[in-house]
C-alpha cells in the first residue's frame, strides 16, 4: 500500500515507518522535523519536510496516497496544561487538516496514536477499552476529540481508522536501525538515562507513598518496535474490510519506578542515584492496559514482556 506517515521521523514514527517499509509498503514521510530528526529517516522512503498546519503542502504530499499513519502531535502533560493554544493548533486543527485532506485525496484509511491519557484516572484495573473516558489534560483531551472526529468522518465520509492507544511508549529498535534520540523528553527513562550519562545529578521518584506494593506508581511499559507492528497490522486489516476501532496498546504487565530502577542498575551495571520527592499531580497510582481486543482483532502480540530487554534497547543506544 502507498502510505504517509506524518511524524514519520520522530521517536515512534520512525519505529512505525521502518516497520511498514520492512513488509514491502511504499511509505512517504511528511514532518516538519520540529523533534522529528533527519537522522531517522530511511534512505527507501521518500521524505517531505512540511506541516500539518500547511493545508496545500499536506494536501500536495496526500496525492496518491491509499493510507495515512498519523504521528504528528505536541505530547508534553504538562506544557499542554500550561499552553493548550499549542495543543489546539497542533493537535486538533492539524488532525483536522489530515482528515479533510484524505476527502480531498480519496485516501481510504488512517492509524492515529492515541494515548491512555483519553482514560483520565481510570477505577478499574487493567484498563478495558469500556473504562469511561475522561482525560484529566489537555493532551488526553485533544487525542479523545480527534478520536471523535474520526467517528464523524467515518459515518459521514466513510474514512476507516484505528486509534491506538498507547500507554507508555520505551525503548529502541532493537537492530540499532533508528539512530535519532528523542530529544527533551520529559518521561522516565530518558531521564533515568541522562542521569546515567551524567547530564543530571540524580533521578526524582515522584512519590513512594502509593497504594503498592513498593509505594512508587505503576505503569504498563509497551516497547516501540512492539507500537510499530500493531501500526502496520491495523493499517492491514483496515484495508481487509475491518471495522473503524479504539485499542489500547500495552504488555499488560506493570512495572513501579522503583523496578525500573532495579532494571536500569542490573543492565548497565551502573548504581542510579535516585530522590524521593513529592508525588507529581495527574499521576494516577497504576496504569495497566487490557489489551486483549488489540491481541483479538488485530493477531498482535507484544515481543517485549521482560523489563530487562525493553531497558536494554535503551541502555545500549547511550
Ligand atoms: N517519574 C518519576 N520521575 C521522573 C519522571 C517520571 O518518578 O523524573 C514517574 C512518574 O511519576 C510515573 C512514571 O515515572 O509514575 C512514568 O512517568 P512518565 O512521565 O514516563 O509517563 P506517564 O505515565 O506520566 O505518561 C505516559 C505518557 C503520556 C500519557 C500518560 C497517560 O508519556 O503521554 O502516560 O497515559 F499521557
Amino acid at each position: 500500500m502507498k502510505v504517509l506517515v506524518i511524524g514519520g521521523a520522530g521517536y515512534i514514527g520512525s519505529h512505525v515507518a521502518k516497520a511498514l517499509m520492512k513488509s514491502g509498503h511504499r511509505v512517504r514521510v511528511f514532518d516538519n522535523l520540529s523533534s522529528g530528526q533527519e537522522i531517522n529517516l530511511f534512505k527507501q522512503n521518500e521524505f517531505v519536510k512540511g506541516d500539518i498546519l500547511d493545508y496545500p503542502a499536506l494536501l500536495s504530499a496526500m496525492q496518491g496516497q491509499e493510507a495515512v499513519i498519523h504521528l504528528a502531535a505536541k505530547k508534553a502533560v504538562g506544557e499542554s496544561m500550561e499552553n493548550p493554544m499549542i495543543y489546539s493548533s497542533n493537535n486538533i486543527s492539524g488532525s483536522l487538516n489530515i482528515l479533510n485532506a484524505m476527502v480531498e485525496t480519496g485516501a481510504k484509511y488512517i492509524v492515529f496514536s492515541s494515548s491512555a491519557a483519553v482514560y483520565g484516572m481510570p477505577e478499574k484495573i487493567p484498563v478495558d477499552e469500556t473504562a469511561p473516558l475522561n482525560p484529566i489534560n489537555y493532551y488526553g483531551f485533544t487525542k479523545l476529540e480527534i478520536e471523535k472526529f474520526m467517528q464523524w468522518y467515518d459515518r459521514l465520509k466513510g474514512i476507516k481508522f484505528v486509534a491506538l492507544r498507547y500507554f507508555n511508549a520505551v525503548g529502541y529498535d532493537a537492530e540499532g536501525d533508528i539512530l535519532g534520540k528523542e530529544r527533551g523528553s520529559q518521561n522516565l527513562l530518558p531521564i533515568v538515562m541522562e542521569v546515567l550519562s551524567g547530564k543530571r545529578e540524580k533521578l526524582k521518584i515522584f512519590g513512594n507513598d502509593y497504594p503498592t506494593p513498593n509505594g512508587t506508581c505503576i505503569r504498563d511499559y509497551i516497547h516501540v518496535s512492539d507500537l510499530a507492528s500493531a501500526h502496520l497490522l491495523a493499517l492491514e486489516k483496515l484495508a481487509g474490510g475491518m471495522p473503524s476501532q479504539s485499542l489500547n496498546l500495552g504488555t499488560g504487565k506493570g512495572t513501579s519506578v522503583k523496578e525500573i530502577v532495579e532494571a536500569v542498575e542490573r543492565v548497565s551495571g551502573k548504581s542510579l542515584p535516585v530522590e524521593y520527592a513529592d508525588r507529581r499531580p495527574g499521576d494516577p497510582a497504576v496504569l495497566i492496559a487490557a489489551a486483549d481486543k488489540a491481541r483479538e482483532l488485530l493477531g498482535w502480540q507484544p515481543q517485549y514482556t521482560d523489563i530487562d530487554k525493553i531497558v536494554e534497547t535503551v541502555w545500549r543506544i547511550n
